[in-house]
C-alpha cells in the first residue's frame, strides 16, 4: 500500500492519511471579509484528506492584499469560519486557518480602510493587481515602524485566538510566496536598519517573533508555518545568503516544537535536505505541479511526513477515493480560481460509479 495513506500524528491530532490539501486563495468572501456560504461546502467535500490547510486568510486590515479574501479578527468573521470547521469536522476532517498578510502585496482598492499597504521597507514590488476596476499596478508600500512590527505581532496573535475560537484545529502562518513574512527575508525587500532588517538573524526575526506569540497563545501543538526558500517572484530576491537564513530560522523554529513545517518547494534539493535534518516535527512538503503518479515518492522516500496538493484537489472534491481507485483526475479550470460563485468551485464532479474507474 502506498504509506500515503497510513495515519500520521501531527501536532495534538493524528490524521489519518499523509494528504493535505495545500493552501489555496478563492476569493469569494464578503466585502467585510467573512467567509461566504459556498465556503462549508468546498470545505467539506474534501475533509477526506489528512488535513485542509485553508486559503490564505488575514488578520488584520491592513493584511489584506487581494479583492474578497476572508478576514479572522472579528466577531462576524469566527462566526462564520465556525460554519466551515464545523461542517469539516462533521465529515471527521481536520482544518487550520492558514494566516496570510499580503504586506506590500496589496492594493489600495482592495482593503477595507483604502489604506496604501505596508511592509518591512517602502519598496514596490514591481507588479500589478487585480481589483474591482481591473489589473493596476501595485503602488510603494509604507514601512512599517518598529512599534508597529511590534503591533503586527500582536495581531498575528489575536487572529490566531480568533481561529481557535472559531473551531480550527491550528493556523498555518504564511511566510511563502513573497508576502509579509518572507518580504523580512529578502535584503530586495528589506532594507530596515532596526533589528527586524539586516543581519540574517534580524531578517528571520519577525517570523520567530510571530511563530512564537502564536505558540504562546493557542499552543506549540496546533501552531504551524508555510516556507517558500528561495521564491523569485514579485521582487523578492533573498540573495547569497538566502540558505543560510533558512538553515537559521528553521532551527530556531524547530525550538519552538511547532505542529508542522510546509515546504513549498522552489527546486533547491540541497537545502531542502538540510531542512529534513534541522526540522524535528512533521514536513509537509508540496512540490508545485507534482503529477499525479508522483504522489507519495517523497513520503516513500523519507523526505517528508506529509505530502500537500493543490490544483488536484481544487478540482477533485474526491481526490483520495480518485487516488485509492488509481482513476483519473478532473483538470483545474482557471479561470474560475479566483472570485465568482458555485462554479469551478463546488461543482467539479465526483465518480459517480464504478465504471468512471480507469484501472
Ligand atoms: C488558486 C490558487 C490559490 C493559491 N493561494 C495560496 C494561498 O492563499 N496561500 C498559499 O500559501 N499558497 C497558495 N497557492 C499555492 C498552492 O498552495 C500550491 O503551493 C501551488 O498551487 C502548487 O501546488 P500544486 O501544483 O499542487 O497546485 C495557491 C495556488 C492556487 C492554484
Amino acid at each position: 500500500m502506498n504509506p500515503i495513506f497510513t495515519s500520521v500524528r501531527v501536532g495534538r491530532y493524528a490524521l489519518p492519511n499523509r494528504l493535505v490539501m495545500a493552501p489555496m486563495t478563492r476569493s469569494r468572501a464578503g466585502f467585510d471579509g467573512t467567509p461566504g456560504e459556498l465556503a462549508m461546502e468546498y470545505y467539506a467535500q474534501r475533509a477526506e484528506l489528512g488535513l485542509i490547510v485553508t486559503e490564505g486568510t488575514q488578520p488584520s486590515d491592513d493584511g489584506q492584499g487581494y479583492l474578497t479574501t476572508p478576514g479572522i479578527y472579528t466577531p462576524a468573521h469566527v462566526a462564520g469560519w465556525r460554519k466551515i470547521t464545523s461542517a469539516v469536522h462533521d465529515k471527521g476532517g481536520h482544518i487550520f486557518i492558514q494566516l496570510m498578510h499580503a504586506g506590500r502585496m496589496s492594493h489600495p482598492d482592495n482593503t477595507p480602510h483604502h489604506r496604501q499597504g505596508v511592509a518591512p521597507s517602502a519598496i514596490a514590488p514591481g507588479t500589478a493587481m487585480f481589483t474591482a476596476t481591473g489589473m493596476q499596478d501595485i503602488p510603494a508600500p509604507r514601512a512599517l515602524t518598529t512599534e508597529e512590527v511590534r503591533r503586527t505581532v500582536a495581531d498575528f496573535r489575536h487572529a490566531a485566538r480568533s481561529a481557535i475560537e472559531a473551531g480550527a484545529d491550528g493556523i498555518e502562518i504564511h511566510g511563502a510566496n513573497a508576502y509579509l513574512v518572507q518580504q523580512f527575508f529578502a535584503p530586495s525587500a528589506n532594507t530596515r536598519t532596526d533589528e527586524y532588517g539586516g543581519s540574517i538573524e534580524n531578517r528571520a526575526r519577525f517570523a520567530i517573533e510571530v511563530a512564537t506569540a502564536i505558540a504562546e497563545e493557542i499552543g506549540a501543538d496546533r501552531t504551524a508555518i508555510r516556507l517558500s526558500p528561495g521564491t523569485t517572484m514579485w521582487g523578492i530576491d533573498e540573495g547569497a545568503e538566502g540558505a543560510d537564513l533558512y538553515r537559521h530560522l528553521v532551527a530556531e523554529l524547530d525550538n519552538l516544537g511547532l505542529a508542522y513545517m510546509h515546504i513549498m518547494h522552489q527546486g533547491d534539493e540541497p537545502l531542502l535536505a538540510n531542512i529534513r535534518k534541522l526540522w524535528h516535527q512533521p514536513l509537509i512538503l508540496n512540490r508545485p505541479g507534482r503529477p499525479h503518479d508522483q504522489i507519495g515518492v517523497d513520503v516513500t522516500s523519507g523526505l517528508a511526513d506529509l505530502e500537500a496538493y493543490g490544483q488536484m484537489v481544487l478540482a477533485n472534491p474526491d481526490f483520495v477515493v480518485r487516488l485509492k481507485a488509481n482513476a483519473a483526475m478532473n483538470e483545474a479550470d482557471h479561470n474560475t480560481f479566483f472570485g465568482g460563485t458555485a462554479q469551478g468551485y463546488i461543482d467539479y464532479p465526483v465518480l459517480s460509479a464504478r465504471t468512471d474507474i480507469s484501472s
